[in-house]
């Protein structure tokens, strides 16, 4: 890559030049790689506000416009035209498949979906009401003991199987984590079935009756795995990348993914969302939203309005619009139009919409403002919500990846630190200490 410029800095009576790289779309970068060496300064961004930690061709996210692009493609245009194979596909290549490479695509993905009899039994170990993202994180964990043959990181025939085993078996993973919860027996995967309506079955069949396909509701779940698949370098997708810098093997790293998806502030989102309406549904419902709304503006209430805001997004998510479509044929699917919560988070987003306090700081429904809504008319359980979502957001985990692994200027990751603890100090013998 030419640099299109150069940005100067003066620090310490030194002036150092840096080069300045500019992308297909979005903001310049400026690279400070030798700003320690001409320098002998660090640069300091907790969080990463202004820091970007990779090139990447796979998604492009525009916070301001609330645009979002997988391999250049806008969501809206993928959630509409395609399904989830697709997507997953495109994420993975750069290019949409034509029919010939779906359908080989689809044909491997669906022979890798079954786990081994060996890993099944690994649940046993877990306690029935452990929660299923401790299960996720340990079993995906441990699918590295059982590929042996394909864990050569700079081999691509071996990252590609392993890409295909990972987007295969978190279905089967997540329904048996369910299942395991339930106390309900396994339901093995079936080939004759396209990926949601198997995850479907996997979930919400059991051995003693057919179970029933419903194709609005799979075509709902296949969009809630489209709109979550990639989200750029996000805290979950950057610890995979720093996780696999190291050399560590993918499904080690995808688990380290989905250990960091857990956490509330990131996938746990969602749920939190589902439960503040449940909450002011219990409180008195539509006549309570003034007064909720008032307690969300106030600093000192702790009360947040769940599902709100994003660290990029400053404009409507546009997860959210394809989510709040979704809502409606769902519920209107299992004939609960009138559902009250999804009434409550309509008038919630409208106040919120007009309200100076919310608009001037640019806070919009985020993709978690209706997703739980969803996923709970599809009778998946709030615990199981972000399982779901580390299952979508698998392929951009593994994309990423593969991406940083053929990388040439890939390093392992190493930041450093403004170190405020101790000077160098001499240790006093146990005797003398106070
Ligand atoms: N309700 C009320 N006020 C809010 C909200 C909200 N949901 N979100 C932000 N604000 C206020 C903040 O108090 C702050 O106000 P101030 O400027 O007067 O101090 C201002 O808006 C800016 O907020 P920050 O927290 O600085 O914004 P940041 O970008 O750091 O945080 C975040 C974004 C964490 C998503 C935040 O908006 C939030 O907590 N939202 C609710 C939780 C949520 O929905 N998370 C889902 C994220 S999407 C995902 O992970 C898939």
């Amino acid at each position: 890559m030419d640099p299109k410029g150069k940005a100067t800095l003066s620090y310490a009576g030194k002036t150092a030049e840096f080069p300045v790289y500019g992308g297909t779309i979005g903001p310049d970068v400026i690279d400070i790689r030798k700003l320690y060496g001409g320098t002998g300064a660090f640069t300091y961004d907790p969080g990463f506000l202004s820091t970007a930690s990779c090139s990447s061709k796979i998604t492009y996210i525009d916070g301001d416009e609330g645009v979002l692009l997988y391999r250049g493609y806008p969501i809206e245009q993928l959630a509409t035209n395609c399904d989830f194979l697709e997507v997953c596909y495109l994420l993975l290549n750069g290019e949409l498949p034509n029919k010939d490479q779906k359908d080989k695509f689809d044909y491997t993905v669906t022979r890798h979906t079954m786990v081994h009899e060996q890993l099944a039994r690994l649940f046993q170990g877990f306690r029935r009401d452990s929660h299923p993202m401790a299960v996720m994180v340990g079993v995906v964990g441990a699918l590295s003991a059982f590929y042996h043959d394909s864990l050569d990181i700079t081999n691509p025939e071996h990252r590609e199987i392993s890409a295909y085993r990972l987007i295969a078996k978190l279905p089967t993973i997540v329904a048996m984590a369910y299942k395991y919860n339930m106390g309900q027996p396994f339901i093995y995967p079936k080939n004759a079935l396209g990926y949601t309506p198997n995850f479907m079955r996997m979930m919400f069949g059991v051995p003693a009756e057919d179970y029933k396909q419903n194709d609005v509701l799979n075509r709902a779940l296949d969009r809630i795995l489209i709109l979550h698949a990639d989200h750029e370098q996000n805290a979950s997708t950057s610890t995979v990348r720093l996780a696999g810098s190291s050399g560590a093997n993918p499904f080690a790293c995808i688990a380290s993914g989905i250990a960091c998806l857990w956490g509330p502030a990131h996938g746990g989102a969602n749920e939190a969302a589902l439960q503040m309406l449940i909450d002011i549904e219990k409180e008195g419902g539509l006549a309570k939203v003034g007064e909720f709304i008032k307690k969300a503006k106030d600093k000192n209430s702790g009360v947040k309005l769940m599902g709100f805001g994003h660290r990029v997004y400053k404009n409507y998510d546009p997860r959210a619009k394809l989510m709040q479509e979704t809502t409606r044929e769902v519920l209107a699917e299992v004939g609960a139009e009138n559902d009250p919560l999804l009434k409550l988070a309509m008038a919630l987003e409208k106040i919120a919409l007009e309200d100076d306090y919310f608009v001037s700081r640019k806070l919009y429904p985020n993709v978690d403002f209706y997703s739980g809504i969803v996923q709970r008319a599809l009778g998946i359980p709030t615990s199981m919500f972000t399982c779901i979502f580390s299952m979508a957001r698998t392929v951009g985990w593994i994309a990423q990846w593969n991406e940083m692994i053929s990388d040439p200027e890939q390093k392992i990751g190493r930041p450093r630190q403004l170190y405020t603890g101790a000077a160098k100090r001499d240790v006093t013998p146990m005797a003398k200490r106070k």
